[in-house]
């Protein structure tokens, strides 16, 4: 499926820029982003590949590429702070996996070959909580089917919020896409209320908390078909 501009036409997320980058952080956007930008359609890093979707200023997937040095981290996110923070961060850790698409993830995803992620992670996407704005969230259907046409089968997706109608939104379409496919996500029986093991908390996560909202996480394996 490609991205369809027709569809895929609300944009799902909020600034794609922040404050003007230090001097020190355009010099280390200008030294490592050729070698770390992964664009569509470009060769894949080697395998096991995840997704990071909309990592914001980068804590957890730094977190990521440092604690599983052997697996392909790929990064997409428009925000082009967050993803000077993590360029920063991939120089001082010297971390050799880490791939970033600056952009519409969706546009990242037409491009992708059929089961080519091991895992993808969607954490905290912005909740538009606004009816008038719902048709922004990423999660809709269409995404649904390509998330599962790019995750192995018996691959994770990780997914977390704090925006109880988001979370209701976003299971009942991978529980239809599962009734209507039959080889859709199915539940692994994680705790909703716990975090994942070695969870290092992401920024929007503390301000969630902070906010007095309670954060869930729900893990899903593409069924083994
Ligand atoms: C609420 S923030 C959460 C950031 C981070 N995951 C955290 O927990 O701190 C949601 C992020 O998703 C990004 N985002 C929204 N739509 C996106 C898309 N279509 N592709 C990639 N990133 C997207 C936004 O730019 C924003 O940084």
């Amino acid at each position: 499926m490609s991205f369809d501009p027709a569809r895929d036409r609300f944009r799902t997320f909020g600034r794609a820029k922040g404050r003007t980058l230090s001097p020190a952080q355009a010099a280390l956007m200008e030294a490592h982003w050729p070698r770390l930008e992964l664009r569509p359609g470009d060769a894949l890093p080697p395998g096991p590949r995840w997704l990071e979707i909309g990592y914001g200023m980068g804590s957890h997937l730094l977190h990521l590429a440092r604690t599983h040095p052997d697996v392909s981290v790929i990064g997409a996110e428009p925000f082009l702070n967050g993803t000077a923070k993590v360029v920063t961060g991939v120089d001082h850790e010297k971390l050799n996996n880490v791939r970033l698409f600056r952009g519409d993830v969706r546009e990242l995803m037409a491009a992708l070959p059929e089961a080519c992620l091991a895992r993808v992670l969607i954490l905290f996407p912005d909740p538009w909580p606004k009816a008038r704005h719902n048709k922004r969230r990423l999660i809709r259907t269409a995404f649904v089917e390509e998330l599962s046409r790019v995750i192995e089968p018996g691959g994770r997706l990780l997914f977390a919020s704090d925006i109880p109608h988001y979370v209701d939104w976003a299971l009942s379409r991978f529980r239809a896409h599962a009734r209507d496919t039959g080889h859709g996500f199915d539940w692994t029986g994680f705790d909703p209320e716990r975090p994942p093991e070695g969870w290092p908390g992401t920024k929007y996560e503390a301000k969630a908390r902070r906010e007095g909202r309670t954060p869930y996480w729900f893990e899903l394996v593409r069924a083994d078909t």
